[in-house]
């Protein structure tokens, strides 16, 4: 198995890469990016992520692709902030195609869970975790014993009478105006929910914002641990590499 893997992070607003040494956890030189095309069907994105690939000749083999939709069976099923065309679309076949190398491809909120399980803040943790990722939606990723239950979507749970994502994530957050006591007020409520139905050890949290947690942190509320994400805006490149890694060169 090859070492440096190419991760992919495909996001509403911008599609990031790098090279990631899977032994290590860690990116190898720099995140690099694009801006996500409109529309962003799969025949627009795709020569973005060739583009991108082509930049990153140090990784050798698997890619990994995160994406924001639920993957089943290797094709997304929903499409969060892209375009819906790429409902039914086999993400490894395309970039199988495009690169003529193998893939995998993954739900990016699974994909930033893994980084920080694997190598992050979650390292070490034998218990429950669950990793949010508060950015224009919230992603979920769901582990227990270093294994994760894919495609959890927690920002879609009702609270309410709503997705916790329109009443919570960090976009409702610069939408409504809210500042950090209101905005916290939310997320607790929506912790305490998650807290009452999985009882996780720890929480972590993940997204842009993660990086105020100083800001926030001090306002959190859980009977669990509640952990800042380590990886940041790389956890989605780092994890889509180590999944990659994972499944087998
Ligand atoms: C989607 C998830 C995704 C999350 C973060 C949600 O709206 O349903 O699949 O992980 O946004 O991108």
């Amino acid at each position: 198995m090859t070492d440096k893997l190419l991760g992919i992070d495909v996001g509403g607003s911008s599609i990031k890469a790098g090279v990631v040494d899977v032994a290590a956890g860690k990116l190898l030189g720099e995140l690099i990016s694009a801006p996500t095309p409109r529309p962003s069907t799969p025949e627009a994105i795709m020569p973005v992520i060739a583009a991108l690939a082509d930049r990153l000749p140090a990784a050798q083999g698997r890619i990994g692709l995160a994406f924001p939709a639920v993957v089943k069976h290797g094709r997304a099923r929903t499409a969060a902030n892209v375009d819906h065309a790429w409902i039914g679309a086999d993400g490894a076949a395309l970039v199988r195609r495009l690169l003529n190398r193998p893939a995998l491809f993954l739900n990016d909120a699974d994909a930033a869970g893994l980084a920080e399980v694997r190598f992050g803040a979650g390292r070490g943790e034998a218990g429950t975790i669950i990793l949010l990722t508060f950015g224009t939606g919230i992603g979920s990723a769901l582990f227990t014993g270093g294994h994760l239950l894919p495609n959890s979507e927690f920002g879609h749970m009702e609270l309410n009478g709503m997705d916790a994502e329109k009443w919570a994530s960090a976009h409702v957050k610069t939408l409504e105006n809210l500042d950090w006591p209101a905005w916290i007020e939310r997320v607790n409520v929506y912790l305490e929910r998650l807290h009452a139905l999985f009882w996780p050890d720890l929480f972590i949290l993940g997204g842009a914002i993660s990086e105020r947690f100083a800001d926030f942190g001090p306002l959190l509320r859980s009977p669990a641990r509640i952990a800042p994400a380590q990886f940041t805006g790389q956890a989605g490149v780092v994890g889509a590499a180590l999944a990659a890694a994972e499944a087998g060169a």
